[in-house]
């Protein structure tokens, strides 16, 4: 059965679900998984993602050749090294990024007791189905990381984008739900993004820029997977 955790709300429910045969896709195209997907994909050779500033802070004393990253309300924070858009990623091959965001690596905490646990975006959509599809998954859940406490519209276009990839046909309704604003999007996926909440967003803080590099479709063969509290890249 493929599912879909559509908004904060419901992925804060999974903190005391039973995920333990479940494989968990976690998405939050604007912009922490694009972004996690460019720095593997560009040599990153891990992401630490944390729910909290304190916690990035901390994670890096105990080891300072970590890079710290994030954003609140989608600007650098005060101290860190790289905020949250993907081609700051591209120029810091061999590092590790202790990565703090919104949503999407506060959804990556809430899942991870997920038999497994991969990062998606719309960048990768194409790898990311072939990995499923060897793995074969009973349950698959696909979590719309969400815009502070609402839905994401870019988020669910990618689960869609996913679930009509896969062969698996065995769909709750929030998965033909995606499935279906999928299709109607996938046509233009970059008007969908920019029209989004946090499309808007990112453009009246000067960050447009992002929203056309994270709308790019299947463009990247790179799958992030979690493994223990790092992602990194499935080989
Ligand atoms: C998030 O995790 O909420 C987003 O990545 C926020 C952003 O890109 O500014």
């Amino acid at each position: 059965m493929i599912d879909v955790a559509l908004c904060p709300s419901e992925i804060r429910r999974l903190e005391s679900t039973d995920l333990s045969l479940t494989t968990a896709v976690v998405f939050d195209v604007l912009r922490a998984t694009s972004t996690m997907i460019t720095g593997l994909e560009h040599g990153v050779e891990q992401f630490f993602p944390v729910e909290t500033v304190a916690a990035a802070r901390a994670r890096r004393a105990q080891d300072p050749s970590l890079l710290l990253a994030g954003e609140r309300g989608g600007l650098p924070l005060e101290g860190f090294k790289l905020g949250n858009s993907p081609a700051e990623f591209k120029g810091i091959s061999g590092k590790s990024v202790v990565l703090t965001t919104t949503n999407g690596t506060v959804a990556l905490q809430r899942v991870r007791r997920a038999k497994r646990i991969y990062v998606g975006a719309l960048l990768n959509l194409d790898a990311l189905a072939r990995a499923l599809e060897s793995e074969e998954p009973s349950d698959l859940l696909l979590v719309c990381a969400g815009t502070g406490e609402e839905f994401a519209l870019e988020d669910a276009i990618a689960a869609g984008g996913l679930v009509e990839r896969l062969s698996q046909n065995a769909l709750s309704d929030a998965a033909l739900l995606a499935t279906t604003l999928y299709r109607e999007a996938s046509s233009d996926v970059t008007s969908y993004l920019r029209g989004s909440k946090n499309g808007r967003s990112l453009a009246n803080i000067g960050k447009a820029k992002d929203i056309e590099e994270c709308a790019r479709v299947a463009v990247s063969q790179t799958v992030g997977v979690m493994r223990g509290a790092a992602v990194v890249k499935l080989t």
